[in-house]
């Protein structure tokens, strides 16, 4: 596919290289077009080089091939990430005024733009209203996702993650299947906190990305989503924020999540253990703050919390189905592992992956390998949790088929 990625001036420029690499490995024909202030961020060579295709950012340039227009003319689809609140006024009035504003106005393909400012830039007037129109006019807006900003301040601004944008554009041209219509899909994600009083907790380190991206995926895909989230990172739920066909209900503990599943499974046709359950918590969990004045506290008495996967899966509905995730240290046979725990815990499919010390958690990217009911590996997946999300699905829905 024909692909123009506009880049213009913003420091989420440098995000934008990965997201020009993501569409080149798929085997696209990626052109970008800079905008000259967006080259204080990246130069022309770093685009050269991962786009593999000449740029300019001149109407001037390649005027033999009337480029200013050529480009637009030839394009499947434009990209625009980052786009700076300029970018999208100049985009709203149609200036022509760089090689980017005459791509725009010359191009009848899907438009995706991936806005990237500071939270008042975003919500001026202006902006909102500059937004409104383009969306009229068909423009798709990705993002932008909340979190921190270049200036230590925080809130909605940050340019979406390249693999979500790519993932939405890359969706215009050729929709996901929608092979989960009608069903209702319950996921659970993130880590539990057990109190210990008021303001400690025992936790884990579950991001919950893993997890928001099952639940995105499986709405893409047409199903209506209950998403249970446990604590989760900053950010991870704007996978799941735009889809009106998500709703997330909020937890803390594993009695919490325990409830919450329990009430979703009741009505679902897919059950997704992605979340990180304490199996123990504290047998007494103070009112007041524990205090060093009070004794020394050089013990935790636990008591253990239910299995709510191996309960979900022991009461499931006919024709539902349950699946489990692991996350496993490579010691010893992962895989052998994996089997046991599938059958302990009765579920169609179980999801592994190895985790340790500094893999695993947090980052954008995991390695799974999904074991079936005969403890054979159906299916195996690596790279962005996004990717390994659609492998997930397919892995169920091939399951669902087969019985
Ligand atoms: N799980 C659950 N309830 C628990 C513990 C885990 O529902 N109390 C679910 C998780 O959501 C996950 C699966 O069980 O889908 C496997 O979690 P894991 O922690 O690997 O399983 P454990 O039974 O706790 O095994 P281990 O002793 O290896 O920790």
């Amino acid at each position: 596919m024909f692909i123009v990625v506009g880049v213009t001036g913003g420091i989420a420029a440098y995000k934008s290289v990965h997201l020009v690499r993501l569409l080149v490995q798929q085997g696209h024909d990626v052109h970008v077009i800079p905008t000259p202030d967006s080259l204080r961020f990246i130069g022309l060579t770093t685009w050269e080089a991962i786009s593999r295709n000449p740029v300019t950012t001149s109407v001037h340039d390649d005027v033999a091939r009337v480029r200013h227009v050529a480009l637009g003319q030839s394009a499947d689809l434009v990209i625009v990430a980052p786009a700076t609140a300029n970018t999208i006024a100049g985009m709203t009035a149609g200036l022509a005024s760089d090689l980017l504003g005459t791509t725009l106005l010359a191009t009848t393909a899907p438009v995706v733009v991936a806005p990237a400012m500071h939270t008042e830039m975003w919500r001026h007037p202006a902006t909102t209203a500059n937004v409104a129109t383009l969306r009229e006019r068909g423009v798709v807006f990705v993002g932008p996702a909340d979190g921190p900003l270049t200036g230590g301040d925080s809130g909605p601004g940050r340019m979406s993650e390249p693999e979500e944008i790519v993932t939405a554009a890359l969706d215009l041209l050729s929709p996901a299947s929608h092979d989960l219509a009608g069903l209702h899909v319950a996921v659970s994600t993130g880590g539990t906190r057990e109190p210990l009083d008021p303001v400690r907790f025992l936790g884990n380190r579950s991001s919950g990305r893993q997890g928001a991206e099952i639940a995105a995926e499986a709405a893409r895909r047409g199903a209506t989503v209950t998403l249970v989230a446990a604590s989760v990172d900053a950010g991870v739920l704007d996978a799941v924020s735009a889809s009106a066909a998500v709703t997330t209900r909020h937890v803390e503990t594993a009695a919490e999540l325990g409830v919450a599943m329990t009430d979703a499974a009741a009505s679902a046709d897919v059950v997704v253990m992605v979340a990180a359950v304490a199996d123990y918590r504290a047998a007494d969990v103070s009112d007041s703050k524990l205090r060093k004045e009070d004794g020394p506290l050089t013990s935790i008495e636990l008591v253990p919390n239910d299995d709510i996967l191996a309960g979900l899966a022991a009461g499931r509905r006919d024709g539902q189905t349950v699946v489990g995730f692991a996350a496993e240290t490579a010691d010893g046979d992962l895989l052998e592992r994996a089997r046991r725990k599938r059958e302990r815990k009765g579920v169609d499919l179980l999801v592994v992956n190895e985790v340790g010390w500094d893999s695993g958690f947090g980052s954008g990217e995991n390695t799974v390998a999904v074991v079936g009911d005969d403890g054979a590996v159906v299916a195996e997946a690596s790279g962005s949790k996004t990717a390994v999300a659609a492998v997930v699905w397919d892995a169920i829905t091939a399951a669902r088929a087969g019985r």
